[in-house]
């Protein structure tokens, strides 16, 4: 008999998909009924909630109080003392999985590492007494620029253990971004690696390490991983192999409480403005905030295999590979290289071949993998999946759909996690034994988040009603601080409306309460799930030697989300050529990094400009969607530069 062929599934805003009987029934949340208790529970009494939560970590000294609330200053978990480290590794050993992997790796030339938990407490013992041994001590910042191996996971945990704090740079950023990260932070040491691999050649980091640190005088130490054996150079005295710093070291540490609040790391992320800002997380509450996202949201259990495909340089990163699952004591991967090499297949490839069961990835990369074409999933065998997620950016459904039924068979849930640097864990998620799941939203908020959309008055906006997307109430993960500058933390954050938290996105609910998520509300671009301000690419810009004036907008694109669309007047006297633009494009790699390269460069005699000088981001963003401006042009200076500019982008 022919094979029945099957339907095809179609959807519209309304189709609402539910994880099956068998799925629920094995969940850490069962059903609606139980989410909303609990919901209701972590909203109305957070203190019971997050006591009990806690409690299930290990607190070398129990806390005071769970919850010191002062807007929009918090403290959690106060009187505390504990040591994030020891929850991660030492943990685990001590409740018998010493010898379970902890991280498997694959690196991208295809060797392969298993590090069990008992490895790992020895590995990162080591690290420690080595860190201490160079003298850093507790509050000490240090940089950690590397590629995805396990030294960069294991070089975190050993900074945490020693109440050290950790500032990663991701490893596609340039020289010039880490030295602006070196000179807000102070750091006293930077670690890194001689290089790393990506797509079959190596990148840099100890050459661009050297750049950054030219002239910088609070580094006393930088630690190098020798991974891909290219030739590096190393000062005397401040310089070390990875292996030489550990030769002497003890495998045993034994890890000291801090207060909850002592501070974890500072992860640099943009804003509006042409500086990153240096965004503070401490100890206890990050903690309980990662436990219990992957607890609830990626439904963790002891035999899980978790895989992040996120590099360790982003929040996503920090959160769901080195602290996340590894307090959860699950076994995950760790791949270091990219998702196309040697073949579209690679991540197919290592789900089929270690039976992960919860994969976590960007719609970006679902995008790509789509183009790539079907036949590189269809030849590996994908069963070993029960769960799938994303994050960074919306899913558009077409894209959710392939996910859904191509990755994971038409049974695997798919949790479509909101959350931000700033947030520290996830807010806004499906959890996947319960949640009714529509294709492009988030949907309901994760316990202890009371979020709302308000309109500009600050009141609630009607269901269907676009507003700014807030967080109410305090919640243990989120930011204490942008480094340094408690004025920008209130301004940013807390200043649209007294004492709630405004995420900088804009959002919708349905009827249901669904989230929707529509996007940033100011200058953040969205470049590949990377958060990108047009801000710091504009002032990359001008700091070419040609440029006057540049303005910076994004235009949808198919595959990354958004494409960076950069508008630049020259100096007087300065030719337009394709050179130039080639020029220009380089610039703003070697500033800021290879992901902010501009995907089009439009000169122009001028831009265009409110009477009072404010350059009109709006008609911008409307001409590189659209191709004309249609809006009102009443209030610019100068109207004809609008016909110009309409005109070159129809030449181009
Ligand atoms: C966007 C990444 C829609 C959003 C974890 C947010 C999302 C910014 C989603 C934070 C999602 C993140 N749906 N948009 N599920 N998740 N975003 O700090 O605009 O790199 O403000 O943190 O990404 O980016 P960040």
């Amino acid at each position: 008999m022919p094979k029945k062929a099957k339907k095809a599934i179609e959807i519209d805003e309304n189709t609402e998909f539910k994880p099956s009987k068998e799925f629920s029934k094995n969940a850490r949340v069962k059903s609606m009924a139980q989410y909303k208790r609990m919901h209701a529970e972590s909203i109305d009494k957070p203190n019971v909630f997050w006591a009990r939560e806690a409690k299930e970590l290990k607190w070398q000294k129990k806390w005071d109080k769970v919850l010191d609330w002062k807007a929009p200053n918090a403290k959690w978990f106060s009187g505390a003392k504990l040591n994030v480290c020891e929850n991660c590794v030492d943990r685990h050993v001590e409740e018998g999985r010493g010898n379970k992997a902890a991280i498997i790796w694959e690196g991208e030339p295809g060797d392969k590492r298993v590090i069990t938990y008992r490895q790992l407490l020895r590995d990162v013992s080591r690290f420690a007494n080595a860190l201490i041994a160079e003298g850093i001590k507790p509050k000490d910042n240090v940089i950690i620029y590397m590629p995805m191996t396990p030294e960069a996971t294991i070089a975190m945990l050993a900074c945490a253990r020693i109440g050290a704090v950790h500032s990663v740079v991701f490893g596609g950023f340039s020289a010039e971004s880490i030295k602006d990260r070196l000179d807000d932070s102070e750091a006293v040491a930077v670690i890194t690696c001689d290089g790393g691999w990506r797509r079959g050649g190596t990148v840099a980091l100890k050459a661009n390490v050297d750049e950054a640190l030219k002239g910088n005088k609070t580094v006393k130490t930088v630690i190098v991983q020798k991974r891909v054996g290219n030739d590096v150079t190393m000062k005397k005295g401040r310089d070390k192999w990875w292996d030489d710093a550990i030769a002497d070291m003890p495998g045993t540490h034994k890890p000291k409480g801090f207060n909850a609040e002592h501070p974890l790391f500072i992860l640099y992320t943009s804003g509006s403005t042409g500086k990153p800002k240096g965004i503070l997380h401490t100890a206890g509450g990050y903690m309980v905030g990662t436990y219990t996202t992957c607890k609830y949201i990626f439904d963790m259990k002891e035999d899980d295999v978790f895989w992040c495909t996120a590099d360790v340089g982003w929040i996503t990163g920090h959160s769901y590979i080195t602290y996340g699952p590894l307090l959860n004591g699950v076994t995950q991967i760790m791949y270091e290289g990219a998702p196309n090499y040697p073949e579209w297949n690679r991540f197919w490839s290592i789900i089929e071949e270690y039976g992960v069961s919860i994969f976590y990835t960007a719609p970006t990369a679902i995008r790509a993998f789509i183009k790539a074409g079907d036949e590189h999933v269809d030849k590996h065998d994908l069963s070993s999946l029960r769960l799938l997620g994303t994050v960074g950016e919306p899913i558009n459904p077409a894209a959710w759909l392939w996910y859904y039924e191509k990755i994971g068979g038409g049974r695997c849930p798919i949790v479509d996690t909101w959350w931000q640097t700033e947030t520290g864990a996830v807010m806004i998620s499906p959890l996947p034994g319960c949640t009714p799941i529509k294709p492009g939203t988030a949907t309901l908020p994760f316990f202890g988040v009371d979020a709302a959309i308000l309109d500009e008055e600050g009141n609630e906006c009607k269901p269907d009603v676009p507003g700014k997307l807030v967080i109410r109430k305090p919640w243990p993960s989120m930011l204490r601080n942008i480094y340094k500058d408690k004025k920008r933390y209130k301004d940013t954050y807390w200043s649209d409306y007294p004492g709630v938290y405004t995420a900088g996105d804009g959002a919708r609910k349905d009827k249901k309460g669904n989230i929707y998520i529509v996007g940033r509300l100011d200058d953040v671009l969205n470049v590949s799930g990377h958060r990108l301000g047009t801000a710091e690419v504009e002032s990359s810009l001008v700091s070419h030697k040609t440029v006057a004036e540049a303005a910076v907008v994004g235009k949808p694109h198919e595959i990354k989300g958004e494409s960076i669309v950069c508008f630049v007047t020259l100096k007087t006297g300065v030719k337009d050529t394709d050179a130039l633009k080639k020029e220009l494009r380089n610039h703003v790699g070697k500033v800021i990094g290879a992901i902010a390269k501009p995907d089009a460069i439009h000169f122009t005699p001028a831009l265009p400009k409110t009477r009072s000088g404010k350059i009109m981001r709006r008609l911008l963003k409307e001409l590189v969607k659209t191709g004309k401006v249609t809006g009102n042009v009443t209030t610019l200076e100068d109207s004809k530069v609008i016909d110009v500019l309409q005109k070159s982008m129809q030449a181009t």
